[in-house]
């Protein structure tokens, strides 16, 4: 497929975002007058990727309704993200795994985490939701967790009544999260911030809920430990709660639908917090085992951040047209591909 060279003048010019990549003059123009049910726009689908050179995507939606009535855009940006060749289509399964540890000594792998992004069924998302709404969407999920029982039930941490220190302070033991960054800030995400905003943990803190943070739902299982398999397993158990109680929006082709095209389909991102002190001497071999396992490396400290001590976040990029115990095999296969290669170093 030959790619568009987009509008120009709509983006920077120094721009790689996908958004940019596909955005031609005539496509902006079909669908530049168009709005959502809720009134949401492909100009501020765009603005963050606008204001953002260094965006990699470049598009939000606003509403489920945007996957469809700005299909022209978001397709392409979806097919080349999650490298798809076939139509999307998005395959479901949240069965439990039978993994082994892969370092019951810890001499590699620190954490395993997986989360999945859920957005609640006829509400606009976090870019364009107002504060009733916003407001509804946390009350409506608090209902739901409270439904739920041990080793899930726990507590929730509103973040309304904490100042920016004490937020801050929270976040580091896990019980708030900080502001969006300015690629969440561009696109509306952050109004507001912190109303109706707050984490739901379980007693022992594996579990973990972010109300409405880039989506209405961050639902996140976490552990320092190398049992990938254990800690998906909590997941699809909290999931198959949450699913009793709460309509999620979807699409029987694109998957679970979200704020971002990058996390559509499964919406699930599994990774691991990694040592590779031996690797990172060898980025073109780390990356090279990475790609050809379908994995993504970012900083330490998440997206957009550098690698600090060694510590890679090493995860699956394609979230959309593979299912969720696909999803964690493979980054099994492709973690114990690179714990070798650092042994061998
Ligand atoms: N909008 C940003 C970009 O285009 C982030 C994209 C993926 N990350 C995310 N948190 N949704 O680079």
């Amino acid at each position: 497929m030959k790619a568009d060279p987009g509008d120009q003048s709509l983006f920077c010019g120094t721009s790689n975002a996908l958004v940019k990549r596909f955005l031609s003059p005539a496509v902006f123009n079909r669908l530049c007058r168009l709005k959502t049910d809720t009134g949401f726009t492909l100009a501020r689908a765009i603005r963050s990727g606008q204001k953002n050179a260094d965006s990699s995507i470049g598009i939000y939606a606003g509403d489920a309704q945007c996957y469809t009535l700005f299909k022209e855009i978001f397709e392409p940006v979806i097919t080349a993200y999650h490298q798809i060749t076939a139509p999307a289509c998005h395959t479901r399964n949240l069965a439990f795994v039978d993994l082994f540890d892969l370092d019951p000594d810890r001499d590699f792998i620190l954490s395993a985490r997986v989360r999945v992004a859920r957005n609640l069924d006829a509400m606009a998302f976090t870019p364009h939701i107002n504060r009733q709404d916003r407001q509804m969407v946390e009350k409506q999920i608090l209902d739901a967790l409270h439904s739920l029982s041990a080793p899930l039930k726990g507590c929730y941490h509103p973040m309304e009544k904490m100042d920016p220190g004490q937020i801050r302070d929270q976040a580091h033991t896990g019980k708030a999260f900080i502001p969006g960054d300015r690629f969440q800030e561009d696109a509306g995400i952050n109004r507001d911030f912190p109303l109706s905003r707050g984490v739901y943990t379980s007693e022992d803190k594996t579990f973990m809920v972010w109300i409405n943070e880039e989506d209405h739902l961050r639902i996140i299982c976490l552990e320092k430990t190398g049992d990938l398999g254990r800690v998906f397993n909590k997941l699809v158990q909290a999931l198959d709660c949450l699913g009793k109680a709460l309509v999620f929006a979807s699409d029987p082709c694109l998957g679970y639908l979200n704020a971002c095209p990058t996390n559509i389909g499964t919406a699930m991102r599994a990774g691991v917090h990694i040592r590779l002190p031996k690797l990172e001497k060898h980025p073109g071999e780390l990356e090279k085992t990475a790609q050809a396992h379908g994995l993504q490396i970012r900083g330490t400290f998440g997206e957009k951040t550098r690698v600090t001590g060694s510590v890679f976040d090493i995860s699956n990029r394609r979230r959309l047209g593979v299912c969720e115990t696909r999803i964690i095999q493979d980054l099994y296969t492709g973690i114990a591909a690179l714990m070798e290669k650092e042994k061998k170093l």
